[in-house]
């Protein structure tokens, strides 16, 4: 079929699925890693030791499981920038030799892998005339920052803070955390700081048998076990910091969940909590400026079953730099009003669960974002707004938000003011006593997922109704469950389980995978969402064995696609001692921020 291309248009030639211990990008292209796990970034840092690594070391070195990726310029030439990066999680297996157990590991390698979450502020350059960039490595370097879980101390904000869910003994206001947890997608605010959200907290903690009984079914409906002292799996961080037991702490669970705006430009600036933006597990957050001024940030909760959410802010975006702009912007996400999405449906009857398209040919309908709480009230009937904000699962529950399929990354594209849902997958839909499939998750045992698209009714980002319909329903393109905005499928490439979405200057979506249930590794693909070329989706990039893809960060200038290659070689089995792959240095694996770009310097994509 020939479809003229049009301004815009992604030409570049799909890469094949592959399962190859190595990163991949098309013809014309080249990659590099940016920066890697242990890499030193604050000035005296030693280089990374596996077998003398220690919280110290750790602290001074670039983060394990790199997630979302952020490049702030720092100049007006684009030579220099602001890399900004979410650190997830910890694979120790991967990171101490001899490792027989999460138990087994010495008080100050669990404090190192506490140093390892977090995020990393890192100052890169660009090397020559392409969109290459490289890591600075010596000199000042007066932005480099590293946040950890260990000794990073977080103000609270917003209606929920130094309210009685947050108060514990080591900080009886209620408004100061040592930490964050889990950070997994983000966004970049137009006034230039990076949102990160606290994901998958619950795993750090232990002791749920012993919490107040009171307090249990909150504690469960984060997924925090109620009944095991230690549930299998556990990190047993409380073996060096009882904090982590809630048998003797109950309310430290509730000091993470949520969204941490990080001001990169200003090293000394804590890293605040938002709590007007609510307690979930926070897959990240995108801002857009509404035409009203006031700014909205769409946001999931990424859990089976979990909940869609945006926030709408009191206060109105001052553009500009000038210090009172500053102050306004940086306090914007502090005050507003959360919503939950609820769908409708036009064809909810014909949908069976099977992924058939209804007889009007789309998956679409209307919805509304419900409001659950502005400021210190609340409208959820019997939960008071600090309760609200702090058990905003059960606030949707009362409402009666759309149990969605795992709402990962949601961003608003720049060009069109459309919002993108990353639907990962849900294999518990239509199982008995679960949800069944409805219009916007329509198929039962959902293995791989499906994109969202929301038009705001009028374009009013802070509305209060929309349109929906479903672009993509990921899989296998000969598989007849799945849907490409009626491309011609045999040009299209197989995704699975989409997790991070970002745009291109053009508008393209560019959509990152975890978990690809097809077989190969996962990657990074891209496709037009308007005009002729929508639904041509392409694979770009894959990354090795094990590993995720995150990010991905399209650089303001076009040139280069930055992604986080996260836990290569995480494999059944697969340890330090024992690599499942030896990416990127040949040794073992190491998790780490890859930049690509076209030989010719020419814009990325096309
Ligand atoms: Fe950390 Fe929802 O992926
Ligand atoms: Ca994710
Ligand atoms: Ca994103
Ligand atoms: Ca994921």
């Amino acid at each position: 079929t020939a479809r003229p291309a049009g301004n815009g248009a992604l030409t570049f030639k799909p890469i094949p699925p592959n399962k190859l211990d190595t990163l991949v990008v098309p013809n014309g292209y080249d990659h590099a890693v940016v920066a890697r796990w242990g890499d030193p970034v604050l000035p005296g840092a030693p280089p990374l030791d596996v077998h003398r690594q220690t919280a110290a070391r750790q602290s001074t070195q670039f983060g394990y499981n790199n997630d979302f990726v952020a490049v702030l310029p720092l100049d007006r030439r684009n030579t220099r920038a602001l890399l900004v990066v979410n650190h997830e999680y910890t694979n120790e297996e991967l990171m101490f030799p001899g490792f027989t157990g999460l138990e087994a590991l010495t008080p100050d390698q669990v404090r190192a892998a506490m140093a390892a979450h977090g995020l990393s502020v890192v100052e890169i350059e660009r090397a020559g005339q392409t969109g290459r960039w490289e890591l600075v490595r010596s000199g000042r370097r007066a932005y480099n920052r590293r946040i950890t879980a260990l000794e990073t101390k977080f103000d609270v904000t917003g209606p929920a803070a130094g309210s009685a869910w947050l108060r514990t003994a080591a900080d009886p206001t209620g408004r100061t955390v040592v930490g964050t947890l889990n950070n997994c997608a983000g966004g970049l605010t137009p006034w230039g700081t990076v949102l990160s959200g606290e994901e998958n907290f619950n795993q750090y903690f232990v002791g749920g048998d012993g919490a107040p009984e009171e307090l249990k079914s909150k504690l469960a409906r984060y997924g925090i076990s109620t009944t095991d002292r230690y549930p299998s799996g556990s990190r047993r961080w409380d073996r060096v910091d009882e904090r982590f037991d809630l048998s003797k702490h109950p309310n430290e669970a509730h000091r993470f969940g949520w969204v941490v705006e990080v001001d990169p430009f200003d090293p000394q600036a804590r890293p605040r909590k938002h709590t007007a933006l609510g307690r979930v597990k926070h897959e990240g957050a995108n801002v857009v400026v509404a035409a009203n001024q006031h700014v909205v940030a769409y946001m999931g909760d990424d859990e089976r079953f979990d909940y869609l959410y945006k926030f709408v802010s009191d206060n109105r975006y001052l553009k500009g730099q000038s210090w009172v702009a500053r102050k306004n912007n940086l306090a914007l996400l502090e005050s507003g009003t959360l919503y939950v999405a609820k769908f409708d449906y036009t064809s909810a009857a014909e949908v069976d669960g099977s992924g058939r398209l209804p007889s009007d040919g789309a998956f679409n309908g209307t919805g509304q974002w419900i409001k659950l709480v502005r400021g210190t009230t609340s409208y959820v009937p019997g939960m008071t707004a600090a309760e609200v904000l702090t058990f905003t699962r059960l606030a949707g529950d009362k409402v009666g938000a759309t149990k969605m399929d795992r709402p990962e990354d949601v961003e608003p594209s720049r060009v069109t003011g459309k919002i993108y849902v990353a639907l990962t997958n849900n294999t518990d839909r239509g199982k008995a006593g679960k949800a069944a499939a409805d219009e916007v998750n329509p198929r039962n045992a959902n293995k791989h997922g499906q994109i969202l698209e929301i038009t705001e009714d009028r374009g009013d980002h802070t509305g209060t109704t929309f349109t929906w319909s479903l672009p993509i329903v990921c899989g296998d393109p000969s598989d007849p469950s799945t849907y490409f905005a009626g491309y011609d499928k045999s040009q299209v490439s197989p995704i699975s389980c989409p997790d991070n979405v970002a745009f291109d200057g053009a508008g393209n979506l560019w959509i990152a995978t975890d978990g690809n249930a097809l077989g190969g590794n996962d990657g990074l693909f891209a496709t037009a969402v308007e005009g002729p070329e929508r639904g041509h989706l392409k694979q770009f990039l894959t990354v090795p064995l094990g590993a995720e893809t995150c990010g991905p960060f399209i650089t303001s200038d076009n040139r280069s696609v930055f992604v986080a290659v996260q836990h290569p070689g995480e494999i059944s089995g697969a340890s330090l001692d024992n690599p499942a792959s030896n990416w990127p240095d040949g040794d073992f694996a190491k998790p780490g921020v890859v930049c690509a770009w076209r030989l010719d310097g020419g814009t990325i994509g096309r």
